[in-house]
């Protein structure tokens, strides 16, 4: 659903009232009002979206100088270019004259940014090196219009920026997941898949929707036959202990079952979550495949399969699910009110010739349909959310314990917002 009636009577105060409200009942799901005000989505991009350590793109897709890629969030483009030394920058795409995009195409390889406006030229590195004709004005310095900047980490190959000057250091919070993160030396993979679904829902629904299993069991039936995550942990831990004895020995990575989780109003800084835990796949289940068998070479330094598969938090929009043969990168955006842009990318190990050691559509399929299957039952939820009618239910206590860990660190933030 695209268009919704939002609200007309709307305010700080209004805001406020409405966060204290759930704050007051924080076992049920949040009201409407949160998906639909503009008034909110404003704020959460100033106060939540703009100040968190986002997934920006793998090393690979920018290998040489003059590289880039673009990376829309909200209204906004960023982007991600390797400047002439190979350094890696995050750049607003807004001229520093009157504000037009300097940067069109969604990726490519450029020597300069040249702005169609009025042709201010740009180097990779954001500064500004040409400025037509403006010699005549005085006193006019070129070197306090480059195009601004966001922060930049660089992470096993995974480029993170944040548009916050003063963002919390997320170096140290991802060196937590070093070990377990390490053993699928992502670095060196290769994104043999990627896509973009656009789900026509407030972010908040989709990175809901991701947080929980409860879902798993009803929704996603493919994915329900093969990970114990769908199930309550009383019925699966010796599943996973069983596992997790012999993660170790199979894979020849040590700390490869490490648990680590800081997340949300948890984490270390501001924006800055980390998670890593090691769950287990049903018996007779090596990989998340169709059939549940191998579909590309393994990564890494990962020697076996012991029926597991790293779960992963990356900051709080991204996350990764990791197969000992592939790796499926999750990122949501906001790209409105009511939509969201839903990144999926599939890395193989960087030695994975297509078609020879690994089929792509056999690769993508598990995630491509449970993907495919949350869009479904993301929309459904959002015209129901959306309903004069919806009455927020209460969580379930185990299943939706991390939606409510983001849910509280949420609200938080708005209530701390000015
Ligand atoms: S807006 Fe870019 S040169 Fe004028
Ligand atoms: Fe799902």
């Amino acid at each position: 659903m695209k268009f919704i009636a939002t609200s007309v009577d709307d305010s700080t105060q209004k805001m406020k009232s409405m966060v204290q409200a759930e704050l007051q009942r924080p076992d049920y799901a949040i009201d409407q009002y949160f998906y639909r005000s503009h008034l909110v989505y404003a704020k959460e991009l100033d106060a939540l979206i703009f100040r968190s350590w986002l997934y920006a793109c793998h090393i690979s897709e920018i290998p040489h100088p003059g590289d880039y890629q673009l990376f829309e969030i909200g209204e906004d483009s960023v982007i991600i270019s390797r400047d002439a030394m190979g350094e890696i920058h995050a750049l607003m795409n807004v001229c520093r004259h009157r504000g037009a995009r300097v940067c069109e195409e969604a990726s490519g390889n450029r020597k300069t940014f040249v702005c169609p406006y009025h042709g201010w030229v740009y180097n990779t590195d954001g500064s500004l090196r040409a400025a037509r004709e403006m010699e005549v004005k005085e006193g006019f310095d070129s070197s306090q219009y480059g195009l601004k900047a966001a922060r930049v980490e660089v992470f096993m190959g995974m480029i993170f920026i944040n548009c916050d000057a003063q963002a919390a250091d997320f170096r140290g919070p991802l060196e937590n997941l070093a070990r377990s993160l390490g053993a699928y030396d992502l670095e060196h993979a290769k994104i043999a898949h990627k896509q973009s679904y656009r789900v026509d829902a407030n972010w908040k629904l989709v990175l809901e929707n991701y947080l929980e299993c409860y879902h798993c069991a009803t929704s996603h039936r493919a994915y329900a036959r093969m990970h114990t995550l769908k199930d309550r942990d009383c019925n699966v831990e010796h599943l996973v202990e069983a596992m997790l004895e012999r993660t170790e020995r199979v894979t020849g990575v040590p700390g490869m079952g490490t648990d680590y989780e800081r997340i949300y109003l948890d984490a270390e800084g501001f924006g800055a979550c980390a998670y890593t835990m090691r769950y287990g796949l049903y018996d007779g289940y090596l990989t998340g495949s169709e059939d549940g068998q191998p579909v590309a070479p393994l990564m890494g330094h990962i020697k076996g399969y012991d029926g597991g598969v790293g779960d992963f938090q990356l900051g709080p929009l991204s996350f990764m699910l990791n197969y000992p043969d592939h790796c499926v990168l999750y990122r949501f955006i906001p790209r409105g009110l009511t939509a969201t842009d839903m990144e999926v990318v599939w890395f193989v190990n960087g030695d994975a010739r297509e078609g020879v050691d690994y089929d792509r559509d056999k690769l993508i399929w598990l995630w491509h349909n449970t993907t495919m299957e949350d869009e479904f039952i993301i929309t459904r939820n959002s015209e129901g959310v959306n309903s004069r009618f919806f009455e927020p239910g209460p969580y379930h206590p185990e299943f939706e314990a991390t939606l409510q860990q983001f849910v509280l660190w949420y609200l938080d933030t708005l209530a701390n917002t000015p």
